[in-house]
């Protein structure tokens, strides 16, 4: 049985996957109305990853007798300057996802509880990833600079990623 401190930091995680989803969302849809198809198609990849990680941590709560209750979400941008503001920021909001994953797993050892312990270090291993691949992108922008051939290519390659 999960205690109620354990249950309420995992709802909070919830929201905050949902919310990570919805942010991607918008940086998709923003992507898709300025002619950037390969952004917009990893970014919606994005999004249904953070949905399965949402999905992911209601099946800890659900395995270990738990409740979920769903919090709102924040309303996202629908604007955004460039490919490169957009990587800026999703590699921003990874860093602050990892920071709330890393308070998640204090929650679970402050709670003794071993098995949410095993549950979050794959979040953890999974934030590694998330910082990486946004890292990756912002520096092939960085390299493309201002030059629109080199961004066409990297959208080409974008579009590439395929939904798990
Ligand atoms: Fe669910 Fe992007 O971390």
């Amino acid at each position: 049985m999960l205690s109620k401190p354990m249950q309420k930091a995992l709802n909070e995680q919830i929201m905050h996957e949902i919310n990570s989803a919805y942010l991607y969302l918008a940086m998709s849809m923003h992507s898709s109305s300025v002619g950037l198809q390969g952004f917009a198609t990893w970014l919606r990849v994005q999004w249904q990853e953070e949905l399965a990680h949402a999905m992911k941590l209601t099946e800890i709560v659900h395995d270990r007798g738990g409740r979920v209750a769903l919090q709102a979400v924040e309303k996202p941008p629908a604007e955004f300057k460039s490919p490169q503001d957009i990587f800026h920021q999703v590699l921003a909001h990874e860093q602050k996802i990892t920071a709330l994953i890393n308070r998640l797993y204090e929650t679970a050892l402050k709670e003794d509880d071993y098995a949410t312990q095993v549950e979050v270090q794959w979040f953890i291993k999974e934030q590694i990833e998330e910082e990486k691949n946004a890292t990756t992108i912002l520096d092939q922008l960085t390299m493309a600079g201002e030059s629109g051939a080199s961004l066409m290519m990297l959208d080409r390659a974008l579009a590439a990623r395929a939904a798990h």
